[in-house]
């Protein structure tokens, strides 16, 4: 039997009002219900979230943070002013990223995970069926990750905040008891490049 949208709806919703009143602890308030604290027909100042606090400290000066695990793409420690949006004849970041200037800049380079693809070649044979690095595949998750080299940065890392944020320091709405296991310097930089198979048969 195929169950339609509204149906599934008011079934899941009969079973969280059986579990409510099964609980017997009464009512429960809709400012317990979720991160914002205020009832849910409220949209005044008090249910809009604190204010974001980021980093006003100018790239040179800032203190960079912790990756979030192992392999992250690192949170952005500095000030923004003046290098948003990032446009095609205009991308602040590879001014001081790139490889070539960092060290001179004391900034960390971009990686060489940046400087290649990871899309396999895909071709369709003349029998209509699809090969991937010359291999016919039935199913695409038994492949290794390949690595094609590139002699420059990759089009799908240009948009660098696509990845990489700025800090708030706010206080967060919910604790965080996440522990990270890093390798040796894996909270100051990553190695993806070399890593990116590990555990792939
Ligand atoms: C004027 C040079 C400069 C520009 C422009 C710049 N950065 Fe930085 N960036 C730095 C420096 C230097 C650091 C190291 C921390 C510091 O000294 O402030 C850094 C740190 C970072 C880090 C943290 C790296 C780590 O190892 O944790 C990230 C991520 C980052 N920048 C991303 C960006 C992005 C994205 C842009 C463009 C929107 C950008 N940066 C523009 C100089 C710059
Ligand atoms: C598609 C997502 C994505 C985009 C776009 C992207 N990055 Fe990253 N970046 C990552 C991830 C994930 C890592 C950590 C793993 C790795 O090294 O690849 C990372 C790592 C880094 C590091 C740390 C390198 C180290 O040795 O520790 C720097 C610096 C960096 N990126 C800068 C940039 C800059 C500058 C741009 C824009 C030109 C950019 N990234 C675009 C995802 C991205």
């Amino acid at each position: 039997m195929v169950l339609k949208k509204t149906w599934v709806g008011l079934i899941s919703l009969a079973a969280i009002i059986a579990v409510g009143c099964a609980s017997g602890a009464g009512t429960i308030s809709e400012e317990s219900l979720g991160l914002r604290k205020t009832n849910l027909y409220t949209e005044k100042s008090e249910t809009i979230g604190e204010a974001t606090h980021y980093g006003k400290a100018a790239a040179g000066s800032s203190k960079v943070f912790e990756r979030a695990f192992e392999n992250a793409p690192p949170m952005i420690p500095h000030d923004l002013e003046g290098m948003l949006p990032i446009k095609i004849g205009s991308n602040a970041c590879t001014g001081c990223h790139m490889p070539e200037v960092a060290p001179s800049m004391k900034a960390t380079a971009i990686p060489a995970s940046h400087f290649a693809s990871f899309r396999p070649t895909t071709a369709m044979g003349a029998d209509g069926r699809i090969t991937k690095e010359g291999k016919v595949l039935n199913n695409t998750s038994d492949f290794k990750t390949v690595v094609h080299k590139l002699d420059k940065l990759s089009g799908a890392r240009f948009n660098c905040t696509l990845c990489h944020a700025p800090q708030s320091t706010q206080a967060p709405l919910v604790g965080n008891t996440f522990k990270a296991d890093f390798s040796a310097n894996g909270a100051k930089s990553s190695n993806l490049i070399d890593t990116i198979n590990e555990g792939v048969q």
